[in-house]
């Protein structure tokens, strides 16, 4: 069976992007063909400016979330990053490996370091050295397959190069992992800025919170900016902003975005439309979420045997690489 690992950072409130580019696919293909493990990457979330509470309180919230999305723990792993030590332990391995200049290409590290420069602030180190301890979280798994949105091919890449580069120099170590992508909705944008990707830390009325009430989903995707044109038509390149909402309605429909192009004959009624299919996906995750969180107990006690399994399975793989790469066994 092949091996699967993804993970969502807590660094703010999960998003319909999160959800169809990713989490939707972990719950309704992912877990039932694979053996997947499935992981709230946390120590992510300290690479940039971050409140200890927010994060503690957006972790337990993302594992919450999992679960209503559908995440079974009889079908698959669900656990913290930072209760399973391997994580940390093969990253320094991998930055043995790594160069900084290959860092520094990275598009995310470069947005994210500019970001904050602009607002005056300092760049944390981890933050340059976050896709190492991305590729340790899917190496130490043996990983075939990392189902992710657009925006991470970059860093699976990277888990790539390295894995490669690992075994050519210190012998057979790490399986090599190939991203995959959905069909559509790999890359959700933000419904005021069709240009740029949804994202969680974004503000404002550009992006549907998987957590959002019914009337603010609608009202956002009726206020989302498309153009000046009238006929509706799916170019993702001209008409970002029209092709974003024939994406997502495709995603949560099952329909393509060509095809549902032609049968709207408004941005309006494509518009009521998305609204609509949107609030349909959303209803039951959030009732399932109510559920969940009226059971504290069930979602730890979830997170405890998930880490103890991920443990289990990480340690040999790390063990073999900490003896390839040359250290000493403990005696
Ligand atoms: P994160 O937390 O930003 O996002 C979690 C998943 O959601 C996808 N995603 C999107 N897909 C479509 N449209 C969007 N607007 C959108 N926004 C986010 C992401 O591609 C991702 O699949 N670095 C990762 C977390 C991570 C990880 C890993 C992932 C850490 N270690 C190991 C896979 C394997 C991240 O920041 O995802």
């Amino acid at each position: 069976m092949k091996r699967v690992f993804s993970g969502i950072q807590p660094t703010g409130h999960v998003t319909l992007g999160n959800y169809l580019g990713a989490m939707r696919r972990w719950a309704e293909v992912d877990q039932h063909r694979a053996d997947a493990l499935f992981c709230i990457v946390d120590l992510h979330a300290l690479t940039v400016d971050h409140d200890p509470a927010r994060v503690r309180r957006l972790s337990r919230q993302a594992a919450t979330l999992l679960l209503a999305a559908g995440l079974d723990p009889e079908l698959c792993t669900l656990y913290v990053q930072s209760h399973v030590d391997e994580h940390t332990r093969l990253s320094y391995l991998l930055e043995c490996v790594a160069s900084d200049g290959e860092m520094r290409r990275m598009i995310q590290y470069k947005e994210k370091s500019a970001r904050q420069r602009e607002r005056g602030g300092s760049v944390r180190l981890s933050l340059l050295t976050y896709p190492v301890l991305m590729a340790a979280d899917i190496l130490a798994y043996g990983t075939d397959e990392v189902p992710v949105g657009d925006d991470q091919v970059q860093h699976v890449e990277l888990a790539r190069d390295l894995a490669v580069r690992f075994n050519q120099r210190y012998g057979h170590t790490f399986v090599v992992p190939e991203a995959t992508l959905p069909g559509v909705a790999a890359r959700v944008m933000n419904l005021q800025d069709p240009t740029s990707k949804m994202g969680k830390s974004d503000s404002g009325q550009g992006v549907v919170y998987l957590l959002d009430e019914p009337d603010a989903v609608r009202k956002k995707i009726m206020r989302a900016v498309t153009d000046s044109g009238q006929e509706v038509g799916y170019d993702p390149v001209e008409r970002p902003g029209v092709a974003n909402l024939l994406e997502i309605l495709a995603a949560c429909t099952g329909g393509n975005p060509e095809s549902l192009a032609d049968v709207h004959d408004s941005y309006g009624s494509l518009k009521k439309d998305t609204a609509e299919a949107v609030v349909e996906v959303l209803r039951p995750v959030q009732a399932r979420h109510r559920e969940l969180c009226a059971d504290p107990a069930y979602v730890e006690g979830v997170l405890r045997d998930g880490a103890e399994k991920a443990r289990a399975l990480a340690r040999p793989t790390v063990d073999t690489a900490y003896r390839a790469i040359g250290l000493l066994p403990p005696v």
